[in-house]
């Protein structure tokens, strides 16, 4: 398997895409904690995590389960080198980074109670081989909980024709890549199939009034603005657009899908 559409090393600004997801993770913290404990987390639990990234959402997990232990799985050994530093207290049972991929788990069957995917089976070629390989290694009772993002949850009016531009090279890129920037719709059909009971989508959608929209941007078109290398000014319409969204002219809004299913 391949990294697919996130292959970080060959990101045009890798420490600003690391900034990126930092900010990413700190905005929606509080909010992130509850859909994890309504997912099923819970404090002694083993936990797995599929593309951990440089392992800010990590520390999140291991907040939430710090009697248990963290597998971190990342395939990009300069993020999973940065996990450690940034998973602030380590679980009861440790913190285990593994450089893999999601469809060649280094794990035994039945090992871990909850799982979880942000934002990482958008990018990857195959994602049902990597949902079928999460069914495998958890235990019966075990709950997987995926969020991802769907273009069709994205709402910018009046439409701003270089944001459109950016979104549709964006899908296109992404889909010659392997990836797939639709796939929110998708998760339920592939946990369903993976063998998951009890399979719940839920959408969840927030606006510039809801969170600063440095942060929204930052969400939006911050790796999409990378596909596209220089070939567009994202300073310039940042800039644009922060202030039609000041003066509450224009209405930004983008959803994510948040999907969980449990192992008969
Ligand atoms: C957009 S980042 C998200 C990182 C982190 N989950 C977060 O939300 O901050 C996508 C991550 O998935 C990883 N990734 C890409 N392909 C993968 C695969 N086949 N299996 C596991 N992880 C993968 C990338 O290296 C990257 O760290």
């Amino acid at each position: 398997m391949s990294t697919g559409s996130y292959n970080f090393e060959t990101l045009n600004d890798t420490a600003f895409q690391a900034e990126r997801l930092r900010q990413q993770a700190q905005a929606v913290r509080g909010l992130e904690a509850g859909i994890l404990r309504a997912a099923g987390i819970q404090p002694g639990h083993d936990v797995l995590e599929i593309g951990s990234g440089p392992g800010f959402v990590s520390d999140l997990l291991a907040e939430l389960a710090p009697d248990g232990s963290l597998h971190a799985v990342e395939p990009s050994a300069v993020l999973l080198a940065q996990i450690e530093a940034n998973v602030r207290a380590k679980p009861a049972r440790g913190l285990f980074p593994h450089q893999a991929f999601g469809d060649a788990l280094p794990l035994p069957a039945d090992s871990i109670d909850f799982s979880y995917a942000r934002f990482v089976l958008q990018h990857v070629p195959r994602p049902e081989a990597v949902v079928r390989e999460v069914h495998r290694v958890m235990r019966s009772g075990g709950r997987f909980c995926a969020v991802d993002s769907d273009d069709g949850l994205v709402i910018f009016h009046p439409e701003e024709p270089r944001v459109s531009a950016v979104l549709r090279n964006a899908q296109a890129t992404q889909a010659a890549q392997g990836g797939d920037r639709f796939i929110g719709r998708k998760l339920q059909e592939m946990m369903i199939r993976a063998g998951f009971i009890n399979v719940k989508s839920r959408v969840l959608a927030l606006t510039s009034t809801e969170l600063p929209f440095a942060v929204l941007f930052n969400i939006l078109m911050g790796y999409k603005a990378s596909l596209l290398g220089d070939a567009l000014d994202v300073r310039k319409l940042f800039e644009d657009l922060s202030a039609d969204v000041a003066a509450g002219r224009r209405m930004v809004a983008a959803g994510v899908f948040i999907v969980s299913g449990e192992k008969a």
